[in-house]
């Protein structure tokens, strides 16, 4: 008896000492435990939905993207995962529960707001709770080099600062719930077209500045589980069985602790475990399981192989235990829709820009007729498609099959809430009419009388496709130019993945961009044209006014694809993604980065600089000068360094502000936005000299500019 209430003594004493261990040591613990069979199940994951290809057995796996069974016998939890940009994905109706459907990740990059994109995240990982799922594949931060790419709507913008900061603090809210968040797709995975095995070149240093600075930062603000290696070759090899991406940036230069999982179908050898591939995911997309019989094969014969394996076991646990995965499990419950539905509207509402207003905006309780014309206003709001497709309660508004498969991952779906309905709401004493727009001459026609024209135009856009070009489609360049011709109060509302061309632009009253607004967009969009929201939204991307002014006026790959050869060169324009190509070219943009109107108006004063070690700090005042309460967001640029000339992004400030009211602003510069990756000394160099710094509304416009010195240093690695 004594005996063995000792061993029970000892045994609580382990198990509690176990539990106060860091999740470093306790992955290391755990992975002595295992056995030759248990070190090979976690290093391989499948795709869990029904699907003609998924040869493993589902038991136990809950509808989602991603699944590994657990190991009871040591107490290890299963990994459910789930798509997630923009809420718990729908997986075309198989998921059984209802989630937060958020708008499109470019709608809170236009929000320049880290505490819009922390409560919008938080609500969806409790919706993944609510659901069992304990892994969202969260966190998109690829910058956008192309206008034309079908996913745009799941990133963050073209600006390595902005989006990074904004994917870092998601991953944050997500984790902070104790559901895992992964970073994706590492790296400069920038177009649909091909993505699987298309190449790009782009020079260590260009990199360093843009695309991989945004998975840095995100990295640094989040600590996201797991890194999502992309499908793209990266200067060679894919990027995931990329040495240089995944052992020597990421798990070298970055120290990052956790570990990377491939993307679906990404795997192709055995050796990218050498790379510093660590999980291979949606296995029944690969033509053999690599990471299954051939890596276990290895494991005790070869020892790279073997050591490899230890540490790939340690990292995936590793993430596991800091992300609360053990001892704070995800359980089916009820979502709390009601917190969800709250941030996405708060969202949409601030991430709606304004872009055109000849004075029509707000609108005036006063019309007699309103028409409403085209982008489905009678039954929903546009949303994106693919796998990060969401659809909130009780399903889609409506949902168009795009393929001939009864997987139709790629539908046009419409989340719920008719925005005519929203509008005629808020319009009691007009007559509030509807057309499809299918006609132009005919809803011109019909729109000619009205005392205010509202159009909405669409463009459906997805994973796995890239848009050809950025007209709107199916002619409603040519409703707007008709209805635009005969009426002038003419307000057109842009539902979105991306820019788009405006070739009426100089007829229409009012435009604004919407996006892709997510369940709460038809209020959102109501409360911005009525001004219950006053518009504060800045674009997080350029609009250019052609396709020509772009760095690839043809899409890589469209038309003449040869694998293994076809590579898109990101040398063209380096790290000078977005505006700084703009800027550097000296090309006037239809919208630049960083535009957005509101109803009142903003004066910036006074811009002090100190320079201090290796950065700057900006302080200047913002004053509300008009007479409606709004929100503003200063942007800081430098613009010359050195005896360099070209703009970067160093900081933002998001200020709300009553009529007459200011606010005196500090913003501190991230060093590495003033510096230059050195590949030489693999180290960021601040050159010696003046740096040139500017206060603005938008990239193209400067409100106030001065100069500070900075000397010549290498930041510490
Ligand atoms: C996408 C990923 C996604 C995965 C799982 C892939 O096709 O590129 O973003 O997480 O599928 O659904």
């Amino acid at each position: 008896m004594k005996r063995i209430i000792l061993l029970a003594t000892l045994f609580l004493t382990g198990a509690a000492q176990a539990q106060t261990l860091d999740p470093d040591s306790r992955a290391s613990a755990l992975v002595k435990q295992m056995t030759p069979e248990e070190r090979n199940l976690l290093l391989h994951g499948f795709f869990s939905r029904p699907n003609p290809v998924n040869k493993l057995p589902q038991i136990g796996a809950p509808f989602a993207a991603g699944y590994t069974p657990g190991i009871a016998r040591l107490g290890i939890p299963q990994l459910a995962e789930s798509d997630a940009s923009l809420g718990v994905a729908w997986i075309n109706g198989k998921r059984a529960r209802d989630a937060t459907a958020l708008p499109s990740s470019l709608t809170l990059a236009a929000t320049w707001d880290t505490r819009i994109a922390y409560a919008g995240s938080a609500a969806i990982a409790q919706d993944a709770r609510a659901s069992g799922l304990n892994v969202l594949l969260a966190g998109g931060v690829n910058l956008i080099r192309e206008p034309r790419n079908g996913r745009n709507f799941e990133y963050l913008g073209e600006d390595p600062l902005l989006a990074g900061t904004l994917a870092g603090e998601t991953i944050r809210a997500i984790q902070d719930q104790h559901v895992m968040s992964t970073v994706k797709h590492y790296a400069l995975n920038a177009q649909e077209t091909w993505q699987g095995a298309i190449g790009v070149t782009i020079s260590e240093a260009a990199a360093r500045e843009s695309d991989l600075l945004a998975f840095e930062i995100a990295i640094e603000r989040g600590n996201p589980g797991a890194v999502m290696c992309s499908y793209n070759h990266f200067n060679g090899p894919f990027a995931c069985g990329s040495d240089f991406l995944l052992n020597k940036v990421l798990k070298q230069d970055w120290r990052y602790p956790g570990f990377v999982m491939s993307d679906w179908g990404a795997t192709h050898a055995t050796s990218d475990a050498l790379a510093g591939l660590d999980r291979e995911s949606g296995e029944e997309f690969d033509p053999q399981i690599y990471f299954g019989p051939p890596l276990a094969a290895l494991d005790g014969k070869d020892r790279t192989y073997t050591a490899r394996i230890t540490d790939m076991n340690r990292r995936i646990l590793r993430s596991m235990l800091a992300n609360h995965l053990f001892d704070d499990p995800a359980r089916i419950g009820t979502p709390d829709i009601a917190r969800g539905e709250a941030a996405a509207r708060a969202e949409a509402d601030a991430g709606i820009v304004l872009l055109k207003n000849d004075g029509v905006l707000p609108l005036a309780k006063t019309a007699r007729h309103i028409a409403v014309i085209g982008g489905y206003a009678n039954i929903g709001v546009m949303s994106g498609a693919g796998s990060s497709q969401v659809a909130p309660q009780g399903g889609p508004a409506l949902n168009i099959p795009t393929t001939m498969t009864a997987d139709d991952w790629q539908a046009v779906v419409l989340h719920p809430g008719a925005p005519v309905k929203a509008i005629a709401a808020r319009a009691p004493q007009a007559r509030v009419t509807f057309d499809t727009g299918a006609y132009p001459a005919f809803a011109a026609a019909r729109a000619r009388d009205a005392d205010i024209v509202i159009i909405f135009a669409t463009q459906w856009t997805t994973e796995g496709l890239d848009v050809p070009d950025l007209s709107l489609p199916n002619a409603q360049d040519a409703l707007i130019a008709a209805v635009t011709a005969v009426n002038p109060h003419t307000i057109v509302v842009l539902e979105t993945g991306g820019p788009v061309l405006m070739p009426w632009l100089n007829k229409a009253a009012a435009v604004m961009e919407s996006w892709y607004p997510g369940i709460k967009g038809a209020e959102a969009i109501a409360d911005v044209l009525f001004g219950d929201v006053n518009p504060s939204g800045r674009l997080p991307i350029t609009f250019p006014a052609s396709i020509d002014q772009t760095p690839r006026p043809v899409l890589d790959g469209l038309f003449d694809f040869q694998p293994g050869r076809t590579t898109v060169n990101y040398d063209i324009e380096g790290s000078d993604v977005g505006y700084r190509w703009y800027d550097r070219k000296g090309l006037t943009p239809l919208f630049p980065f960083g535009f957005g109107l509101s109803y009142t108006s903003f004066r910036y004063d006074d811009l002090q600089l100190r320079s201090e070690g290796n950065t700057i700090h900006a302080t200047f005042t913002v004053t509300n000068t008009g007479d409606r309460q709004g929100r503003d967001t200063p942007q800081i640029y430098v613009t010359g360094r050195g005896k360099t000339k070209g703009q970067r992004l160093i900081g933002w400030a998001n200020v709300e502000l009553a009529p007459g009211a200011s606010t005196k602003v500090t913003v501190d510069a991230d060093p590495r936005l003033l510096a230059d990756w050195s590949t030489q000394r693999r180290r960021w160099a601040l050159p010696a000299g003046r740096y040139d710094v500017t206060v603005n509304s938008s990239a193209a416009s400067v409100a106030l500019t001065g100069s500070t010195g900075l000397e010549s240093r290498l930041l510490p690695p």
